[in-house]
């Protein structure tokens, strides 16, 4: 065994992150490009793609959290922040103390930043939340966002940043519901630009940046795409977009099985014939779900096995074969590649019946991250 070998890592090619910023910059064309690193850049590691996202021509970040910002903020002096979610009184605290734009739909919470803006010394930069049909923050009505746009205009305290929306189907490319969110939000963009001309109007997620050029308006908001992730949970080449993260294990043991030895918990599986089996040390405690039980591979010495048996905690196993060269030590790639063999996240989100987001999402705090370029 290799010495340093830690039972499982992930390994975050940071360059890749700006590589898939540049390529996102250049879809974009005029409209600026942010970064959204909410959940710890999806799993990867905020700062450090947060950094990678600015070097390939983002200019701004967003989160979905105060806290989030306010550690962003001591990475960033400078770098525009904004925070999307619902917030308390106390996360509002939060997220202008560490400088950063926040999300507005509701005439109680532009007071609550009126209120607020008193200890800052300067209004609040706020940007107006439209829910043109994702049916979650923002306010649904348009007059009634626009009466909302008209009290933070007349509000010193308050300054309109901008005026957004989130799309629900941007990643189902046949649907025609991103068309009718447009045409919704379309009009109380214009009408908020016209009460405040330099404000930012966005709505682009990944899919909708990657599919519409209609959608991109002033700025983007990519997040999936800058780690290399497919927003359609395709293959991510097809966009010319580069995986940034790879979750690495290895093989702590080796073992022979007589036919009808089985392997884990429950006994899920028996080995059907003499066979080796290779334990790695990484199971759902790192984030490798137990839906992958008996439904998923592992690349060794480059190429695919079977994970046999229930995932457990701490441990999977795998099918090595009846005639194996993998000895103790040998390095195993869950997500990456490894020789010529390649395991995409999303190949995993669809034997989980789930999406890429949840899987690099899922990877707990155990797994150490490493940095490349
Ligand atoms: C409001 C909002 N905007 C933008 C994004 C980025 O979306 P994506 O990761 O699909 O690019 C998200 C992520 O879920 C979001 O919640």
């Amino acid at each position: 065994m290799s010495e340093g070998t830690v039972r499982a890592r992930a390994v975050v090619d940071t360059g890749a992150v700006a590589r898939n910023c540049r390529l996102l910059k250049e879809r974009a064309g005029e409209a600026e490009l942010c970064a959204v690193v909410k959940a710890n850049g999806y799993g990867h590691g905020a700062a450090p793609c947060a950094a990678a996202a600015l070097r390939g021509g983002a200019t701004r970040l967003a989160v979905a959290a105060a806290e989030e910002a306010a550690e962003l903020r001591l990475h960033f002096p400078d770098v525009p922040l904004f925070v999307m979610g619902a917030l308390t009184e106390e996360e509002l605290g939060t997220a202008l103390a560490a400088d950063a734009d926040v999300a507005v739909w509701r005439e109680g919470f532009r007071e609550l930043c009126s209120r607020l803006a008193a200890d800052r010394g300067g209004p609040v930069p706020v940007h107006l939340k439209l829910d043109s049909g994702m049916g979650r923050l923002g306010e649904r009505d348009p007059d009634a966002l626009l009466d909302l746009a008209r009290s933070c205009a007349a509000d010193p305290h308050v300054e309109i940043a901008g005026v957004w929306t989130h799309f629900a189907t941007a990643d189902e490319p046949d649907d025609p519901f991103l068309a009718e969110q447009l045409a919704a939000f379309r009009p109380v963009a214009d009408a908020v630009r016209e009460l405040a001309p330099g404000c930012t109007v966005h709505a682009a997620n990944s899919a909708a940046t990657l599919r519409e050029t209609c959608a991109h308006f002033d700025m983007v908001r990519c997040g999936i795409a800058i780690y290399g992730l497919d927003p359609f949970q395709r293959d991510p080449s097809e966009h010319g977009l580069e995986p940034a993260l790879e979750l690495h294990s290895y093989v702590a043991d080796v073992k022979r099985f007589e036919p009808g030895a089985s392997a884990g918990y429950g006994r899920t599986w028996r080995a059907p014939n003499e066979t080796w089996v290779g334990v790695l040390p990484i199971g759902y405690g790192d984030g490798v779900r137990r839906g992958l039980s008996n439904n998923a591979e592992v690349l060794v010495g480059g190429r695919r096995h079977p994970v046999v048996g229930t995932v457990s905690m701490d441990n999977i196993t795998i099918d090595l074969g009846s005639e194996t060269g993998v000895e103790p030590g040998a390095p195993a790639v869950l997500i990456g590649r490894q020789g010529a063999g390649r395991i995409l996240a999303e190949e995993l989100a669809a034997r989980l019946e789930t999406i890429n987001y949840e899987v690099t999402c899922g990877i707990s705090q155990r797994v150490p991250r490493e940095f490349e370029e």
